[in-house]
């Protein structure tokens, strides 16, 4: 294992504006993200996940403190580089599966591959692997208003995947799914972490996660704690 983290989170703080009030989210948050970890952080509706998430995927930036992803130091990185670390480093899934509606499964797969300027072919090639790896392969041609919600974050895990980026991060990516299909969702997550090798950091309120995490966290009063 490469022993340099794959996420330094080293003494965030993060408080947000609520109209006149300053609410303060995060308040101290340390994390290491070693290479190949399967890191579940809890927390009550609330706490600071996404909050957490969002720093950690470059989406929203730190009041204070130090995060870095894969090398890059994002508090002091310049736009255009954490438009790309969202674009080549981060693997992003959302509860809602985020697909756009307008394109077939496969389209939204190779969409996000277009956006790494990788050629047609390894597009292509990238885009049937990840798919088949999800088991959404039959599914590839259907747009997404025609998948049910397990077959929907299939395909958003396969999107998330077919990156092959640093770190996937995931909201709550079970959480809009019935127990049964939630546990597919949980168990195809681990096998891909399992034979990839890539980086999982999910928050959850889903129990079996806990079980099959490498390591797990939990937020409260804005503090992480094991
Ligand atoms: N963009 C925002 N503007 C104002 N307040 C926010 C914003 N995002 C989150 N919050 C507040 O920050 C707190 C943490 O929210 P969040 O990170 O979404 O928690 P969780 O994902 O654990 O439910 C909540 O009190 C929420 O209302
Ligand atoms: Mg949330």
């Amino acid at each position: 294992m490469n022993a340099t983290p794959v996420i330094g989170v080293q003494g965030v703080h993060k408080s947000y504006h609520i109209g006149e009030v300053l609410t303060p989210v995060l308040c101290g948050v340390d994390l290491e993200i070693h290479r190949g970890d399967f890191v579940v952080i809890f927390g009550v509706s609330g706490s600071g996940k996404t909050t957490l998430l969002n720093l950690m995927g470059a989406i929203d930036t730190v009041d204070e403190g130090s995060i870095r992803i894969d090398g890059l130091e994002l508090a002091g990185a310049a736009r255009e580089q954490l438009i790309d670390a969202r674009r080549v480093k981060i693997g992003y899934i959302f509860q809602f599966y985020n697909l756009i509606p307008t394109l077939t499964a496969i389209e939204n797969v190779e969409m996000a591959l277009e956006l790494l300027g990788l050629d047609r072919a390894e597009i292509k090639g990238r885009s049937n692997h990840y798919l088949e790896r999800v088991g959404m392969l039959a599914l590839a041609h259907k747009y997404p208003d025609q998948l049910s919600g397990g077959e929907q974050q299939r395909v958003a895990i396969a999107r998330a995947l077919a990156k092959e980026p640093a770190v996937v991060l995931a909201d709550e990516p079970t959480g809009n799914l019935d127990e049964h299909t939630a546990a597919g969702v949980v168990r195809l997550m681990q096998e891909l972490n399992r034979t990839t090798g890539i980086t999982f950091v999910i928050a959850s309120h889903n129990k079996e996660l806990a079980k099959v995490a490498t390591r797990v966290f939990h937020i409260t009063d804005g503090r992480l704690a094991h």
